[in-house]
């Protein structure tokens, strides 16, 4: 038997997976690693820590290995994106990288848009200019601390360094370019344009590559640490979020991912490079050769019901905690609630914004809440498939995955609210098993990845649309999406007493 495997190296931890050809995972390691959280809105990693925990893992996972380590014949990646890692000519790291939910940028988005001009830089990198990418966070250090920036050579995303402390090599695939503000989304190659507004030189940005590429093998130092055989090849990987999709099937036209963790992501496949969202959604390079996706981000999903759940009802289980949420009708008795309770992404990027309850009546029970804060969740990630919809897009099935996927209420009110089929996956293995998928198919086990998804994923469940919930939650969502309007200007005026 031969395998691959999946390195994700995530925000609070790398997850390793061990896949067969069968896609079945053998085995999988995980190793959790601190942020470095100086002040507030400050978030920083120190890249040594992710090559310290992949060794380990890796190590620990080979030394569990029963077989020949040569029948392990790919490894691929997926990285968390955006993060900033600035390296010296001799590749030495030249600070702490700082990462996709450090929020010190605000500044450095302005000075991008009056420098650029927003029409402009959305006809070029197709996305709006956020604090959490990495264009920002390098004027913000050009800016703050130019003796480091001065001795700058090139800059990396976090898998991207990881891999080059594997390979030797440095390179950056599309799917995380895209997501650095910097990268001709449509074109494929990083903008001139762009790199001169900012005195940036070419030479600053790595080679692109595929993110199914081999980029080269296991150097002997890291092969002689981990066990792990030189002649494994080394692939380029993906994004996170392309290979969450990857890892989910989202490979054709129509096909939707719904990820609800602490944030919710509703990810859209898409052919066409032209489009134009106005910058209310993400639209990036994909890990499938020269196709694209489109992203709605929702700041708090499953991170507004664990708030609710811990602020309320601490001791209990999420389990006991929703008893009871299916007795309740779709619309919770006109009970509405907004999950801004961190601020907003998609559609509406602001982070002022706070949540609400809107319309509690003396007969609402908890149960009338815990249902409201699910319906909430979920209208907030339709207003960004209402997005996709209005551009033209089809969206027909959607594979719910993470915690919307662990509550047979919450996924058929998923079915009713986007009204679209379901699908929840038979093992759900998140961006892991996409990067081991982009192995795979680099190592040439199948002809594309659509083939290759086609062996290592399997649909479990299906919910499909009830009618009549789907016009109540119309005209439920209809009074959802004036909440937004309606409530900005009073938690302008609420800002300030905020502790
Ligand atoms: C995407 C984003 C996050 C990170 C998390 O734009 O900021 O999803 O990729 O790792």
């Amino acid at each position: 038997m031969k395998y691959v495997i999946g390195i994700d190296l995530g925000t609070s931890a790398v997850k390793i997976l061990l896949v067969n050809q069968k896609g079945e995972v053998s085995n999988e390691v995980s190793k959790e690693y601190p942020l470095v959280i100086e002040k507030s809105g400050y978030s920083e990693q120190d890249p040594e820590e992710w090559v310290e925990k992949t060794r380990e893992g890796l190590a620990e996972l080979i030394s569990d290995f029963p077989g020949d380590v040569k029948d392990i014949e790919g490894i691929s990646f997926s990285g968390q994106m955006h993060g900033l890692v600035l390296v010296d000519e001799s590749h030495q790291v030249l600070r702490n990288a700082i990462l996709w939910n450090d929020t010190r940028t605000t500044k450095q988005c302005q000075e991008i848009y009056e420098t650029m001009g927003r029409d402009r830089l959305l006809q070029i990198t197709k996305n709006p200019a956020l604090e959490g990418f990495t264009l920002p966070k390098i004027l913000w250090v050009q800016e703050n601390e130019p003796e480091i920036f001065s001795r700058a050579s090139t800059f990396m995303l976090p898998k991207d360094y990881l891999r080059f402390r594997m390979t030797g090599k440095v390179h950056m695939e599309y799917s995380d370019a895209a997501g650095t503000l910097m990268l001709n989304v449509a074109k494929r190659q990083w903008s001139r344009e762009i790199l001169n507004s900012f005195h940036l030189t070419a030479e600053f940005c790595p080679e692109l590559i595929e993110s199914h590429e081999l980029v080269g093998s296991i150097t002997s130092e890291f092969s002689q640490r981990t066990g792990l055989s030189q002649e494994t090849k080394v692939f380029a990987g993906g994004a996170d979020n392309a290979c969450g999709a990857i890892g989910s099937g989202i490979l054709s036209e129509g096909r939707t991912l719904c990820s609800i963790g602490t944030s919710g992501v509703v990810l859209s496949y898409e052919e066409r490079s032209d489009l134009d969202f106005e910058g209310k959604v993400h639209y990036f390079n994909h890990g499938e050769q020269n196709s694209f996706y489109t992203m709605g981000v929702t700041l708090a999903a499953g991170y507004s019901l664990s708030w609710y759940k811990d602020t309320f009802a601490k001791e209990e289980s999420f389990q006991q905690f929703l008893t009871g949420i299916e007795e309740v009708p779709a619309g919770s008795n006109g009970l509405v609630f907004t999950p801004y309770i961190v601020g907003e992404r998609t559609p509406h990027a602001d982070s002022t914004i706070r949540g609400s309850f809107i319309g509690i009546d003396a007969s609402h029970e908890r149960k009338h809440f815990s249902r409201a804060v699910l319906e909430g969740i979920t209208f907030s990630l339709n207003e960004s498939i209402e997005v996709f919809r209005n551009s033209g897009k089809t969206i027909d099935t959607i594979i719910s995955i993470g915690g919307g996927a662990k509550n047979e209420t919450w996924l058929q009110m998923q079915a009713d609210i986007f009204n679209s089929t379901i699908e929840k996956l038979a093992s759900e293995q998140g961006p892991g098993m996409g990067a081991a998928m982009l192995a795979a198919f680099g190592c040439g086990w199948y002809p594309t990845l659509k083939e290759c998804a086609k062996e290592f994923i399997s649909v479990s469940k299906t919910y499909e649309p009830i009618p009549e919930n789907v016009e109540t939650y119309k005209k439920v969502f209809a009074v959802y999406q004036e909440i937004y309007n309606q409530t900005r200007e009073m938690n302008e005026r609420l800002r300030e007493f905020r502790k």
